[in-house]
């Protein structure tokens, strides 16, 4: 498999691996790894994790999916996979609270973000500090960024003429889309491309580092 595996590495301070994971995440003391996902969309992502946790390749379980648009699909597919779901509206709750809480509740280990549109709390972050990933379609440090998001990441990569694009798995800190890369996979820039084509290509990958990294997080955690 082609993917660019960056969690083993010594990290830029030149701690460890073992050092490092000791502050990497908190799991709870439990059988199954307990995920939370956070949504605002088509949640294609979610449905690869759930796919990949269900057929046993991901050693976890989404517990508990969360959106702040009321019509997001992803709420749709998590039901139908009996997923507990629901919609908190951040113009009538402090979300960032409310997510906190229900997390809690579910005992969850690792919050994924997946085409999740809001920026988390420095509350949210400290207190799932190491515990948060997220994906973005391109290749982080590139292309990252308060307005760099959906088709506007692909058009920054068209305009910028570059000649890959691709898509990042990292930790998520204070900073928008700056977090420890955990995994990325390159996708080429063709000829023809536009915004859309490459996105959907950049897509379908997304799909499966998603899942690969999760399953990266849990190795280093349990
Ligand atoms: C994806 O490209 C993801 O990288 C970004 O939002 C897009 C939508 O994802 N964060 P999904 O279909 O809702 O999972």
């Amino acid at each position: 498999m082609d993917l660019q595996l960056l969690i083993n590495r010594t990290n830029v301070r030149g701690e460890s691996s073992s050092s490092l994971s000791e502050n990497f995440c908190k799991p709870n003391k439990c059988s199954v790894f307990r995920l939370g996902v956070l949504v605002s969309g088509s949640g294609t992502n979610l449905q690869a994790i759930m796919n990949a946790c269900r057929n046993k390749r991901v050693p976890a379980k989404v517990i508990i999916v969360i959106s702040n648009k009321k019509d997001a699909l992803a709420l749709q597919r998590a039901k139908k996979y009996n997923i507990k779901s629901g919609f908190i509206d951040p113009k009538k709750y402090n979300f960032d609270k409310k997510v906190i809480e229900i997390l809690e509740k579910q005992k969850v280990d690792l919050v994924c973000l997946a085409g999740f549109l809001l920026k988390l709390s420095k509350k949210f972050i400290k207190k799932y500090r190491n515990r948060i990933l997220n994906i973005h379609p391109a290749l982080l440090p590139k292309f990252g960024g308060k307005r760099m998001y959906g088709i506007n990441v692909h058009k920054a990569v068209l305009e910028a003429g570059e000649k890959n694009s691709g898509c990042t798995v990292h930790l998520v800190d204070e900073r928008y889309d700056h977090g420890k890369i955990i995994l990325q996979k390159k996708v080429k820039v063709l000829k023809n491309d536009t915004p859309e084509t490459l996105q959907k290509r950049v897509l379908k990958q997304e799909h499966k580092i998603y899942p690969e990294a999760i399953k990266l997080f849990i190795k280093r955690c349990l």
